[in-house]
């Protein structure tokens, strides 16, 4: 992929001075369409969301949709009035409606995933606390399976009322609820299509804590800038969702990527330019396997960088558990959760372009 191209796949926070709406929904196809019927489907929405600037994602399983659709507001809005009328499929409901201050599938007019086995298949394989809290995370977990993200808003709204900080509530309700579905995963209980979806609601749980509590407005100046990637290849986007809060909050300028290879996350970082950059893993699923490709992502990194000056933070399920640490993969942090990453990458910076501007320092400590 062109360095152009990933450049496309790069969303900056900051769209001129315009919050984009997103819309997220769940519905049953009428009849199982046929692959020459998906793809006429796909044909049509792509053309027509490329037109009004409408991203996305859809995933469909062999029966049910899951569809995320996202851009300028009145956009979002025609798209979404046609499909909500669509005799292919019915069952429509809307499962969050937020605002967003950044494209979470930027350079998707609408990326497709399907999870079922089957002449899909090789789709997908292109494609893409604290105690007092545990209960919480449990219940929270419960209702994204259930498809219920609004009772976790406003379950998130109480605690902010009770006085948890916004950022305490990703890292020890939304975090943990992460891992709880994906343990229901590796014990057989939920499908993967289910897994997917119930991450998703935690994301709309997330937009929601943030949208319902932080005005709409910009820091006149960002003083860093990060870039936010899922690791190249993986799938789930929860900890880039949760972080992209968290960063936004801290005045930080923020732009996400979506690489499926090294070469795009390299040429993403050399277009976007960033202080720090953060590689997810998934939140949900340890994914030890992932180990040795993420060191390589990470050296592809810093071998593409002019000089020592870029921080490397990695993090997901993996970290969280500490099952791996920054130094098995080269980075310069490793984050066990969300909560003070931002804090944490400010103060690497600082010290990275300190370094940087004195040859004879160290280099930092490895945090
Ligand atoms: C599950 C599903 C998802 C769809 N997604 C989109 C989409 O993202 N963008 C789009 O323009 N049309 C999408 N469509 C097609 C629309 O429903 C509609 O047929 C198309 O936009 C043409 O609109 P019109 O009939 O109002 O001219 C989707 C249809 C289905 C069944």
């Amino acid at each position: 992929m062109a360095v152009g191209e990933t450049a496309g796949r790069l969303a900056s926070a900051r769209e001129g001075q315009q919050w984009l709406g997103s819309l997220l929904y769940r519905s049953e196809a009428t009849r199982p369409p046929d692959e020459a019927a998906l793809d006429a489907l796909l044909l049509q929405a792509r053309a027509r969301n490329r037109a009004l600037g409408v991203t996305g994602m859809l995933l469909f399983d062999g029966r049910q949709f899951l569809q995320l659709l996202e851009g300028p507001p009145d956009a979002v809005e025609a798209v979404w009035k046609s499909i909500r009328q669509d005799p292919r499929h019915h069952d429509i409901r809307i499962l969050g409606q937020t605002v967003l201050p950044a494209r979470l599938c930027a350079g998707w007019d609408m990326q497709f995933f399907a999870h079922a086995a089957g002449p899909f298949h090789d789709r997908l394989a292109r494609g893409f606390g604290r105690a007092e809290l545990g209960a919480e995370a449990a219940q929270a977990a419960c209702l994204a399976r259930d498809g219920a993200p609004e009772r976790i808003a406003a379950s998130l709204a109480d605690l902010v009322a009770r006085g948890h900080a916004r950022a305490a509530l990703v890292a020890h309700v939304l975090e943990p609820a992460a891992r709880l579905l994906g343990d229901a995963w590796l014990r057989d209980e939920i499908g993967e299509f289910d897994l997917a979806l119930a991450l998703g609601m935690l994301q709309q749980a997330a937009h929601a804590l943030y949208h319902a509590a932080v005005p709409l407005r910009r820091p006149a100046q960002a003083h860093h800038r990060v870039l936010l990637a899922t690791a190249p290849g993986e799938t789930h986007l929860t900890g880039l969702c949760f972080l992209a809060r968290l960063f936004d909050e801290a005045g930080w300028e923020t732009d996400v990527a979506f690489p499926v290879r090294n070469s795009e996350l390299v040429a993403g970082l050399l277009a976007a330019r960033p202080d720090a950059v953060d590689i997810a893993l998934s939140d949900a699923l340890p994914r030890a396997e992932a180990l040795q490709s993420l060191r390589e992502t990470v050296r592809c990194c810093r071998e593409a960088w002019p000089d020592d000056s870029l921080v490397i933070s990695v993090g997901g399920r993996l970290f969280a558990e500490r099952r791996a640490s920054a130094e098995d993969c080269g980075a310069d942090h490793g984050r066990t959760s969300v909560l003070e990453t931002p804090e944490v990458l400010a103060r690497l910076v600082e010290r990275h372009r300190l370094t940087c501007a004195c040859g004879s320092l160290p280099r930092p400590l490895r945090h």
